[in-house]
């Protein structure tokens, strides 16, 4: 009877021991990487608590400066800030407002952390009365007339102290548009991050009970992309760098960790994933369960985001990662 051959390649070999896995690790990430979204609210009688996103508060002007400082001690370098403003109109006024909640917001965090980098989300749908991304015209979120107002949102941000403004609207030659006025009205170096591909999912629905941002009627079908599509996201990610665009983005990230891949080999800007606000209730409700190791989960999905190629992660989960790891007193996972 011949002898059983034995294996000359053992792939265990190099997974005998922790030091041995440590050198061998393909991907890694760092909490320098993770951007923390922030929501700020103007109105101080609006709840702080979100029933759908445990453990993310809605902050005031007042204490999220303190936030943010906290956040910068931690060892992140960046915040996305969302507003929640008062009054709602037809135009979203309160979007390019010089007094609006997240310029005043961007005010208070650069006095109390003049290093974090503060990203601000250029958006309609907190501000409109209707829910939508874009100015209404008829009945339908109109491309062109909506290119003005977040121009305008993206100056009046930058003027506030935005480092990068990130629109999210999905209007066509958003990023162009953007990037002319804020060379017109002296700010150059503002930085822009293009949410270039940006699908229309459900994963969004925890984030718009935060944000008070559900569409009043019809959905966003009509200029967020299908999640079927991967090939239309390359071709928004090259219109966007086309238009002007220092760092794009793919979002939602788990479900989509293809489109990052794809994004990745595309093109060379920094690209950004952004782990949405779904995401991070999926993972909060079974830990909360106790159904999931919450920690172990989150690390793993940070890790595969940046194996598909991801440089940024937007995560809700960024706070408590930085806590994670001060405790565990080193900088990579
Ligand atoms: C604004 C915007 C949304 C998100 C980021 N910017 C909501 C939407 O498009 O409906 C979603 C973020 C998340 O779910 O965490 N347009």
């Amino acid at each position: 009877m011949a002898e059983t051959p034995l294996p000359t390649r053992r792939p265990r070999r190099l997974r005998r021991t922790a030091a041995l896995r440590d050198l061998v690790r393909e991907t890694r990430w760092d909490v320098g990487q993770l951007i923390q979204p922030l929501f700020v609210r103007e109105d101080a009688r609006t709840d702080a608590a979100v029933a759908s996103m445990p453990g993310v508060s809605r902050h005031t002007i007042e204490d999220v400066a303190a936030e943010a400082k906290e956040l910068e001690e931690l060892g992140l370098k960046a915040v996305l800030l969302f507003g929640l403003p008062t009054e709602k109109d037809e135009r979203g006024s309160g979007a390019y407002a010089d007094h609006g909640v997240v310029q005043e917001a961007l005010r208070a965090i650069r006095a109390d952390a003049p290093d974090l980098v503060l990203f601000a989300d250029v958006c309609l749908c907190e501000y409109t009365d209707h829910g939508h991304c874009g100015a209404v015209v008829d009945g339908r979120v109109d491309n062109d007339a909506s290119l003005d107002l977040l121009a305008r949102t993206a100056v009046s941000l930058a003027r506030a102290g935005a480092d990068v403004v990130a629109p999210s609207a999905m209007m066509d030659g958003q990023v162009g548009a953007i990037r002319a006025a804020l060379d017109r009205s002296g700010h150059p170096d503002a930085i822009i991050m293009g949410y270039a591909a940006k699908h229309a999912s459900a994963f969004y629905g925890p984030f718009r009970d935060a944000a008070e941002s559900a569409p009043r009627f019809g959905d966003r079908r009509g200029y967020q992309m299908d999640p079927a599509n991967a090939r239309e996201a390359l071709l928004e990610i090259a219109l966007d760098i086309e238009e002007g665009a220092d760092l794009v983005m793919v979002k939602p990230a788990l479900a989509y960790l293809d489109v990052i891949r794809a994004a990745r080999e595309r093109s060379d800007v920094p690209l950004a994933a952004y782990s949405v606000s779904g995401e991070y209730a999926m993972v909060k409700a079974a830990a909360n369960n106790g159904w999931l190791d919450e920690r172990a989960v989150v690390t793993e999905i940070l890790t595969a985001i940046r194996r598909a190629g991801a440089d940024l992660i937007i995560t809700y989960h960024a706070r408590q990662v930085a806590e994670w790891e001060r405790r565990k007193g080193h900088g990579s996972g």
